[in-house]
């Protein structure tokens, strides 16, 4: 009987423990929600970021930002929602604060976020982006179809189990600038780890879809919802023929230094994003990528 006490106990202990770790939120630095918005130049973030990508099915008439094709992965199949400026069925009814809690620590209004939704690459986005994003986003035309919902088998259908992932794979937090780098490196690294998330497909992921810590940009040779993803480090894009120019026009055109072209989730990303960018972004990108 006392030995079933304790057990009793025990369970009540651990599992207290876990309750308490799951409710605790994963919340990042404050940001600074007052900043004048430009909504022009949130208009190109959203190429910045790749919103298109996901969140326009071109299957579905393309409308802008209405909700996306699904993203199948290990776990199910998730539907980018419609982020149009609707009220009913996209963001139109969303403060800049929600929006930025979305984007910065992953929660949204109906609990926390799924990661198929990159935000712990653009928690590292400054406030301005922010700020200008959400301008943007604001403008696009409502459209008001709902979005679908996503097609995950249990425990992943339940949104606070996400709060054991936020824990263990998740840091909310901004860019920090290394000040012995140049302006262009400090650029590059941050789209590539920040809106770009080019890290997101590009990185080794565990079984439970967390990237793998301190193999960033090694490449996704098992293959997530972005595909089999090769490695952006130095050497392997040296390996295959890349230098500075030769990956800016692959960004610009889809053509590597080989003549071939690149395919899959990669064509998209050149379509809706790099090819869109300025010259000086992909500049910016392919100096941090080649530099030592
Ligand atoms: C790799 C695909 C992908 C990209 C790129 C992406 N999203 Fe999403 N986004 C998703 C998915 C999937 C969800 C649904 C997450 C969920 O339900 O938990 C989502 C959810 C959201 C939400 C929450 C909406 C809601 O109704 O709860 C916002 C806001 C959002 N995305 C904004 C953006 C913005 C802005 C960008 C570009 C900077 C972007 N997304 C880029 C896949 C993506
Ligand atoms: C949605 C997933 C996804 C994202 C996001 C993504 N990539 Fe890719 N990338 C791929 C895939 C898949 C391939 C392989 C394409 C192929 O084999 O034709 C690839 C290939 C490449 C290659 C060719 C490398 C080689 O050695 O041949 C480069 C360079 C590259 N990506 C750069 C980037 C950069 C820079 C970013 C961020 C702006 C980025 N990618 C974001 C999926 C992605």
């Amino acid at each position: 009987m006392r030995l079933l006490r304790w057990i009793i106990l025990g369970v009540i202990v651990v599992g207290a423990g876990a309750g308490i770790y799951m409710l605790t939120p994963v919340t990042g630095p404050a940001r600074d929600l007052t900043l004048v918005a430009d909504a022009s130049r949130g208009e190109y973030l959203i190429r910045l970021g790749g919103c298109v990508t996901c969140h326009t099915d071109p299957k579905n008439k393309d409308a802008m930002l209405a909700g996306g094709a699904g993203l199948p992965t290990p776990f199910g199949t998730f539907y980018p929602p419609n982020i149009t400026s609707s009220a009913s069925a996209g963001l139109g009814g969303w403060t800049l604060a929600q929006f930025s809690k979305a984007m910065s620590d992953g929660e949204g209004p109906q609990g926390h976020l799924y990661p198929a939704f990159p935000y712990d690459s653009y928690t590292l986005m400054s406030d301005q982006d922010i700020v200008d994003l959400y301008a943007a986003l604001q403008q696009i035309p409502a459209v008001d179809t709902p979005s679908r919902a996503h097609d995950v088998g249990f425990p992943f259908n339940i949104r606070l189990a996400m709060a054991g992932w936020k824990h263990l794979f998740f840091t909310p937090q901004r860019f920090v600038p290394d000040p012995a780098r140049s302006e262009a490196w400090n650029r590059g690294r941050y789209i590539v780890f920040g809106p770009g998330h080019c890290v997101s497909c590009h990185s080794p992921r565990n079984v439970l879809g967390g990237l793998e810590a301190g193999r960033e940009l090694a490449g996704n040779s098992a293959g997530g919802p972005g595909g089999k993803a090769p490695s952006l480090l130095k050497a392997d894009l040296e390996a295959h023929q890349y230098d500075v120019p030769g990956l800016v026009q692959s960004l610009t055109d889809g053509f590597t230094p080989g003549f071939d072209t690149l395919g899959g989730t990669m064509a998209e990303v050149i379509a809706d994003e790099t090819s869109q960018w300025t010259d000086a972004d992909r500049q910016a990108v392919a100096e941090y990528l080649l530099s030592e």
